[in-house]
């Protein structure tokens, strides 16, 4: 039931300013927590090489466009570790194939090529020593994470403004600290407000066929206290025409100049809905989420594996051997959208010009 507060989620509140750390560097190594083992289990898996690390992004061992960004960066920092170059040329080969690999794994989520990017230029910036330069990498990985926590807390408090007290706001998928390396966008903006003293209620999509909805959403706001009710993505519609909803706020893997959103496979259905029934409907993306070169024909949609819809465990719910497409990420055009909470304030239309902007200025 979409009812008032319930004690159970006020006595958690003791758990609002625990973070969870999603991704770290300890000891020379990578640290994060396992999300294909929420919500039965808070683990945490350490990697030392950075084939493990393009693995578990793969695996959505770490997810979401921030974190997996992070966790790439420090994946160049155990590249660099792990190199026996003995100069500045042999160093850049084994960073190369590196990048190459960790660049390879998800191809939707902008922030991993730019945090890849950001690793490179630090690399051609410094002189011939190789020590000086592995060091130089390791700072601005760890520097990235820092940067994250202190940008999307300032996305939170930006976003939070448009927040009104008793809000019903829908999100999909996990745009939160689970997605970043410790705050969240989407969510970030969500516990700004609550952390102001609005009083909120959350919907959360399940978000087929992963269950980021269910299995990481759902346990994030459970952790941090915030009351929220779980539905199947196919109630959006319901809800919203039922006026059980009075705003949306999502994440996103990548932003264009002209102000389209990639987001997780079933947001452009939402944004739609929003639109046919005239709900306000937010993105939230810090500046490392927006790709100004690219057009839509140039961005790649991630395909994943057809035992994502195929099977649940070891459970199999279709026929085997059918035919099955499984697109992770859609599209939202910019006319659905409106407004981008960023770091920098709040992007309005037209966000061919306003994008540019806020964003290109910076650059
Ligand atoms: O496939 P995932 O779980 O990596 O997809 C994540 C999303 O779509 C998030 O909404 C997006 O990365 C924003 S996270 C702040």
């Amino acid at each position: 039931m979409l009812s008032s507060k319930n004690q159970k989620y006020k006595s958690k509140s003791a758990n609002r300013s625990k973070d969870l750390l999603t991704v770290r560097w300890e000891n020379n190594q990578v640290v994060m927590i396992d999300q294909t083992k929420l919500p039965a289990k808070l683990v945490y898996v350490r990697y030392w090489k950075y084939e493990d690390v393009a693995r578990a992004i793969e695996r959505l061992v770490v997810r979401g466009a921030p974190a997996i960004g992070v966790a790439a960066a420090f994946g160049m920092s155990l590249a660099a570790i792990s190199s026996k170059a003995k100069n500045k040329k042999s160093l850049i080969k084994d960073l190369k194939t590196a990048y190459v690999r960790l660049r390879s794994t998800r191809p939707t989520a902008v922030n991993l090529v730019w945090a890849l990017d950001q690793i490179m230029k630090v690399v051609y910036s410094k002189n011939d020593d190789v020590e000086e330069i592995k060091k130089s990498i390791i700072l601005s990985s760890l520097n990235m994470a820092t940067e994250d926590i202190s940008t999307n807390k300032q996305l939170g408090k930006n976003g939070a403004k448009m927040i009104h007290d008793d809000d019903v706001i829908l999100t999909h998928c996990n745009a939160g600290s689970l997605a970043t390396v410790a705050y969240g966008t989407a969510l970030g903006v969500l516990r700004a407000a609550s952390d102001m003293g609005k009083n909120i209620r959350v919907i959360a999509t399940e978000t087929r066929p992963v269950m980021q909805g269910s299995r990481l959403t759902a346990f994030e706001l459970n952790h941090y206290g915030i009351d929220f009710s779980l539905i199947p993505d196919t109630a959006v519609g319901h809800l919203m025409s039922s006026g059980l909803i009075n705003r949306v706020i999502v994440g996103a893997d990548r932003v264009l100049k002209s102000g389209h959103v990639y987001n997780k496979i079933g947001t452009y259905q939402v944004a739609a809905l929003a639109k046919r029934h005239s709900i306000p409907f937010y993105v939230a993306a810090p500046s490392s989420t927006f790709d100004l070169t690219s057009k839509v024909s140039d961005v790649v949609i991630e395909e994943r594996n057809k035992n994502e819809l195929l099977k649940m465990g070891n459970k199999l719910l279709a026929p085997k051997g059918i035919k099955v497409f499984n697109p992770a990420f859609d599209v939202t055009p910019p006319e659905l959208i409106t407004g981008i909470i960023t770091e920098k304030g709040v992007i309005k239309p037209p966000y061919e010009e306003t994008i540019a902007k806020n964003i290109l200025s910076d650059r």
